[in-house]
């Protein structure tokens, strides 16, 4: 039986640094999924055969049963799981279309839940789970708020879903990064540099990520930054953080 780790979203930003962190590990293959074939050749030609590609668009529900089939027909030894795929678009709520809102819950949330369910089974003791959310889940952030409602859920599911796994010996870990450098964030608006406060690379959020759930944390935060941004929404009412929030975004929306 295989040892595997799965990835998703494995072609992007932070995903790249997650099959990285993978290789290092005692693990046979890596299930690399994300919709871009090209790109994921890419990455089995950087990272070598132990990378295996997996075309799978989440937001898509026969892509996914063909993903769960896979498991269920290769029963692998999953030792690692990290739903990484995310997607977060900015503006104001009522400028979403249905099918912009139902996408971001897809991905961001349904997929998470439904990977963790098919997966589990064929997880084992010192197993682990990252899911990927966000310092955006430590309060409401007006203008991204589907995708910050959604990172606190994906925050919530998997704290509540170690607690249910502990007896098994499997962690979950719910990854809390700010600001990351990756193609996700629009760099320029309106032909200026936008600013990210305490922006970090995506490789450093990978290696402390991975360091956490080893540890058996379940949640990890990578900079002194992010970790100050979560301590003062834990005292300070929401309101004021909005405000402050709303404040720093006004040259945007
Ligand atoms: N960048 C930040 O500032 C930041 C901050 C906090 C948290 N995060 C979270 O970190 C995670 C990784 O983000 P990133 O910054 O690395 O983003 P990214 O560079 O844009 O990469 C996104 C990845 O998700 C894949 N993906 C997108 N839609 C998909 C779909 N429908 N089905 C399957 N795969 C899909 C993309 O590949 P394909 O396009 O080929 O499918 C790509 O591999 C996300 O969950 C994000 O919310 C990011």
């Amino acid at each position: 039986m295989s040892s595997i780790a799965i990835i998703t979203g494995a072609t992007g930003g932070l995903g790249q640094e997650f099959v990285k962190e993978a290789l290092k590990e005692n693990i046979d293959e890596i299930w690399a999924v994300a919709r871009n074939e090209k790109k994921l050749g890419y990455l089995k030609a950087e990272f070598g055969d132990r990378v295996c590609s997996v075309r799978c668009d989440l937001s898509n529900t026969d892509d996914l049963s063909n993903l769960f089939g896979l498991i269920e027909t290769q029963r692998p030894d999953i030792r690692l799981l990290i739903n990484n795929a995310g997607i977060g678009k900015m503006g104001a709520s009522m400028e979403f279309t249905d099918d912009d809102i139902l996408k971001e819950i897809d991905i961001n949330c349904k997929a998470v839940c439904l990977l963790c369910n098919h997966a589990i089974p064929f997880m084992s003791e010192g197993s682990r789970i990252l899911n990927i959310s966000s310092a955006s889940s430590f309060q409401p952030v007006p203008y991204i708020n589907l995708y910050a409602a959604g990172k606190a859920f994906v925050r919530s599911y998997t704290r509540s879903l170690n607690a249910e796994l502990k007896s098994k010996g499997i962690v979950c870990t719910a990854v809390c990064p700010g600001w990351i450098d990756t193609d996700m964030l629009q760099k320029e608006y309106n032909g200026k540099p936008v600013k990210f406060p305490g922006i970090v690379s995506p490789g450093r959020v990978a290696v402390q990520a991975m360091r956490d759930s080893a540890k058996g944390k379940d949640m990890s935060v990578c900079s002194l930054f992010v970790k100050y941004e979560h301590f003062l929404s834990k005292i300070l009412p929401h309101k004021w953080l909005m405000k402050i929030w709303m404040n720093g975004i006004k040259d945007y929306v």
